[in-house]
């Protein structure tokens, strides 16, 4: 079915694949995955989780999933988590909303804020993709072990691969790097030197850096 032959917004997408996604604006996507029904998270949500930000924007941040605030709002990282990664952000001048686009591997909570599972995150993926295609990164913070998993198809704990610059396969003017989750840090709140605060401090000061370095290039080529 072609959206554009249909006028009426209720059946406009009714047979859209997953494809299709990477032709449709920004606002066609958001309001595809709105009804999204493609797995079970869609029968407990109160609300998509679509993402937030500039559309395009320089930085992207992809966590796990929204847990109950997220769900209630609709907006990524609004909760406790979401107010420490605020923080974080801030200590490298990274205002939010303007200056990030943030998402999650999961539009819908899953019951319990249990752990996303593969199938979830499969269903959930074409709507990512077509983000990624349509927010165009230049940087990629990837935080907590399942967006890892997920984006990059590596499964080493988040220990041993945070701070370090991956390329993603398919995407070769994204540079992607796995952080720690805010939550994890909650959890991990000493700051001593080697401790996941201490390290995500200089995860944050390597960002900090591939961001000035992006923006002499750019100017330099203005
Ligand atoms: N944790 C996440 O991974 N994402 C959110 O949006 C909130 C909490």
């Amino acid at each position: 079915m072609c959206r554009r032959n249909i006028g009426n917004t209720c059946v406009k997408y009714a047979n859209i694949k997953d494809m299709d996604l990477c032709n449709l604006s920004y606002e066609e996507v958001k309001e595809i995955a709105s009804k999204c029904q493609k797995c079970a998270l869609s029968q407990t949500r109160i609300n998509v989780v679509f993402g937030h930000g500039p559309v395009p924007c320089d930085i992207m941040l992809i966590g796990e999933a929204p847990g109950a605030d997220e769900d209630e709002q609709g907006l990524p990282f609004v909760g406790r988590s979401g107010k420490l990664l605020t923080q974080i952000l801030e200590s490298i001048n990274i205002k939010r909303p303007d200056d990030i686009y943030i998402a999650n591997t999961l539009k819908c909570r899953p019951p319990g804020n249990r752990t996303p599972n593969p199938s979830e995150q499969e269903a959930c993926w074409p709507y990512l993709e077509a983000q990624l295609n349509l927010v165009k990164p230049k940087i990629l913070l990837l935080s907590g072990t399942p967006s890892v998993k997920r984006v990059l198809k590596i499964d080493e704990p988040i220990s041993k691969i945070r701070g370090q610059w991956f390329k993603l396969p398919g995407y070769p003017d994204i540079s992607v790097m796995p952080i720690f989750h805010p939550s994890y840090l909650l959890r991990n709140p000493q700051k001593t030197k080697g401790s996941p605060k201490w390290l995500t401090w200089q995860d944050m000061i390597e960002v900090k850096n591939a961001l000035e370095y992006l923006k002499k290039v750019k100017e330099l080529s203005e």
